[in-house]
């Protein structure tokens, strides 16, 4: 496509956002034929457009009449359609319109690239699955279609004669068994909103984050002593005041979120919140202690479960990462103001060969090892870095591949997960399912691995 030349607008998309006082998102409702999704769709449209707000349902029934007429139902054909709607999608959002799609989406893969369309564009991709069994899909059969799809009239039916890949790890599950599609609405536009908040929170947790380091730092230039915690880790007066600096201001700024933070007493009740703040007021006290200013303040929101929101400060560099769900993730001087613009996103790098991989300083066990020496012909280097920093180099490309298979918390990972994942990289855990926060046991026990493509996953 040599004879194609990419043009810019005169409008960037954060200056359309605020002189429209508006932004976009893409709700991705997917699930069985029948399961409800339209009717959800339609009322979410209603809703918003009610409260004056710009939204537009995308139906793929409707779609099939038109954009994607010609298409039928074979895996490639289905793909196809998931493809054009996503860009369309994404452009609707981008003109700060709410685009509803109600569409199967039957494949894992055809949504996760529909989500890669829409976050590559620096919109918010709310996945939603509209849970209702088979059973009660094929017992409601609005359409006929089941009753044609098991006498063999319709081939290659979604849940008859066709897979359906539920999805693995979707920004909200709706269950019509249990939930009535006005509160399904609710729900999604509580999400909405938040993800509208998105920028502000993270702005909140950006300065929470500077200020803390700069408390930590007074105590890292004038010496301290260090106690060791009943897990044996180290603790200084820095972590209890960084960690006070921060509980503060978040508590000021979303008092009704909740706060799950290494240095604070765990209230189990934080797991009946869908929306929880995950603090490491210093992760890399080792590094701390040693001196070697590779320690970070951590600061992530999650939001049933995922990241939506990270923050990692490095006090010795002055060096900020940050990122959010629908903006993407950035680099900053503390000192600095955190700036959105979609041209100064960090993204991870597109090699597939010659790896750099991220190795830590003070774990390796012979797991880790194993793999490395198994995929020894894809990497080309190694270099460590402390805590969290390792993530955020291979989001802003500097690095490829890090495997981790010793434990961490929660609040280790959630800060950085966001910072990856927003700059285009997987992390996920080592025995490649989701990482879900705000869990009853805080632990990450399973080890993850955080890659700049899924391609460069190692075998082992
Ligand atoms: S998708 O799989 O490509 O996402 P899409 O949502 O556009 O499907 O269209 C699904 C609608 O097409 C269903 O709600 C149903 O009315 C109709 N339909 C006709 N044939 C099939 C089929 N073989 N499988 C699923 N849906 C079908």
């Amino acid at each position: 496509m040599a004879e194609i030349f990419k043009q810019s607008n005169l409008v960037s998309q954060l200056q359309r956002r605020e002189f429209l006082n508006s932004s976009g998102a893409v709700v991705w409702l997917t699930g069985l034929s029948g399961s409800g999704k339209s009717t959800i769709g339609a009322l979410l449209e209603r809703t918003l457009i009610e409260s004056g707000r710009n939204a537009f349902l995308l139906d793929g029934d409707n779609l099939r009449f038109g954009i994607n007429a010609g298409l039928g139902f074979s895996k490639e054909d289905r793909s196809e359609n998931i493809r054009r709607i996503s860009h369309v999608a994404s452009l609707m959002a981008q003109s700060t319109c709410v685009a509803i799609v109600s569409a199967i989406s039957p494949f894992a893969a055809d949504r996760d690239a529909a989500r890669k369309v829409c976050e590559d564009a620096g919109i918010a991709f709310i996945e939603v699955f509209v849970d209702t069994s088979l059973e009660e899909c094929a017992r409601r059969d609005v359409k006929g279609l089941y009753k044609k799809a098991f006498s063999g009239e319709i081939a290659e039916f979604t849940g008859v004669s066709s897979p359906y890949e539920e999805p693995e790890n979707p920004e909200l599950v709706i269950k019509t068994a249990e939930m009535s599609p006005e509160k399904a609405v609710e729900r999604i536009i509580e999400y909405i909103r938040l993800v509208d908040s998105l920028r502000t929170v993270c702005v909140r947790m950006y300065n929470a984050a500077v200020m803390a380091g700069k408390r930590i730092l007074e105590i890292y230039n004038s010496g301290f002593d260090v106690e060791y915690k009943a897990d044996s880790s180290p603790l200084t007066a820095a972590d209890l005041a960084s960690n006070e600096v921060i509980c503060k201001a978040l508590k000021e700024g979303y008092p009704d979120f909740a706060l799950l933070s290494e240095e604070t007493v765990d209230d189990k009740i934080r797991r009946k919140n869908p929306f929880c703040f995950v603090v490491d007021p210093l992760d890399g006290t080792k590094e701390f202690v040693k001196r070697n200013g590779e320690f970070t303040v951590n600061i992530a929101l999650t939001a049933y479960g995922k990241s939506v929101a990270g923050v990692v400060y490095v006090p010795v560099t002055d060096e900020v990462y940050y990122a959010a769900k629908g903006c993407g993730a950035f680099v900053a001087k503390g000192e600095q103001s955190p700036d959105f613009s979609q041209d100064k996103r960090i993204r991870v790098s597109s090699k597939t060969e010659g790896l750099t991989v991220m190795a830590s300083r003070s774990h390796a066990d012979e797991k880790l090892l194993a793999i490395l020496e198994k995929n020894k012909d894809k990497i080309a280097d190694t270099v460590s870095v402390g805590s969290s920093l390792k993530g955020c180099r291979i989001a802003q490309g500097r690095a490829d591949v890090y495997y981790r298979t010793g434990l961490t918390c929660e609040w280790d990972t959630a800060a950085m997960q966001c910072v990856v994942e927003q700059a285009g990289g997987v992390f996920r855990q080592l025995d490649s399912t989701p990482m879900v926060y705000n869990r009853e046991n805080t632990l990450n026990e399973k080890g993850f691995y955080i890659l700049n493509r899924i391609e460069n996953k190692f075998d082992f």
